[in-house]
């Protein structure tokens, strides 16, 4: 509750560089989120290069943090974790035999590519959503400020598509890759405390039904 607390999204950031023990804390906690079925549909890429931040930069609508950020991890919905092949892997790692892998698979349920490439992509960035909360609150727990970027092009929001296809080939890519989000991460310029604006508990807490107050 206290990082949860004390978390807010830092945009100013001082020169100072976040060493890379600390960098690999915050995606090792990312990389252990839960998800699916333990699908883990999702790379992080660590980007420090400023051309490659500046290429970021524009493709989320020129938001200064994320050129002035000293790290952008790039958080990547990955639809190649559904293949049979690689779902099929994790499946097995968790003791399932052959055959219930292969029913695993008939099941629309269990399985978001039997519902297309928009339903896998949704399922994809559910499990990404996850990785990025928890690695704020590392970053939180480490000292570093970071900001999720969430307004950039990609195949959701259809924003920048020139950028956008520049800032894929750069990343090394794909088809089969939609840039979720980003996570902007330096030292915090000035220390703020945080702010918590939020809705009032009840009115997005209810019991039992939407409106009866817990
Ligand atoms: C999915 C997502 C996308 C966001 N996108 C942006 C963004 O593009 N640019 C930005 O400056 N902040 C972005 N934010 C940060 C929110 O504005 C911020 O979390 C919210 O206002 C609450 O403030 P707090 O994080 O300080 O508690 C995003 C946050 C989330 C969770």
């Amino acid at each position: 509750m206290d990082l949860i607390e004390s978390r807010k999204s830092v945009r100013q950031y001082s020169e100072k560089t976040i060493p890379d023990n600390i960098l690999k804390d915050i995606l090792n906690v990312g990389r252990l989120a839960p998800s699916w079925m333990n699908s883990q549909p999702w790379q992080f890429i660590v980007v420090k290069n400023q051309e490659t931040k500046d290429l970021l930069c524009k493709l989320s609508n020129n938001q200064p943090h994320v050129r002035m950020a000293d790290t952008v991890i790039v958080c990547v919905a990955d639809n190649n974790a559904w293949s049979k092949e690689v779902f099929g892997k994790v499946l097995k790692s968790r003791g399932m035999k052959d055959e219930a892998i292969d029913n695993i698979m008939t099941i629309p349920a269990y399985y978001p590519p039997i519902l297309g490439d928009e339903t896998t992509l949704l399922r994809s960035v559910e499990q990404v959503t996850y990785a990025i909360a928890y690695m704020t609150l590392e970053a939180e727990k480490q000292g570093i400020g970071c900001c999720v970027i969430g307004a950039l092009g990609n195949e959701v929001t259809k924003f920048a598509p020139d950028i956008y296809k520049q800032a894929k080939e750069k990343l090394n890519l794909n088809d089969k890759h939609c840039i979720i989000s980003m996570l902007t991460l330096g030292y915090e310029k000035e220390k703020q405390s945080s702010n918590k604006l939020r809705k009032d508990f009840d009115e997005v807490i209810s019991f039992e039904k939407l409106g009866n107050k817990f």
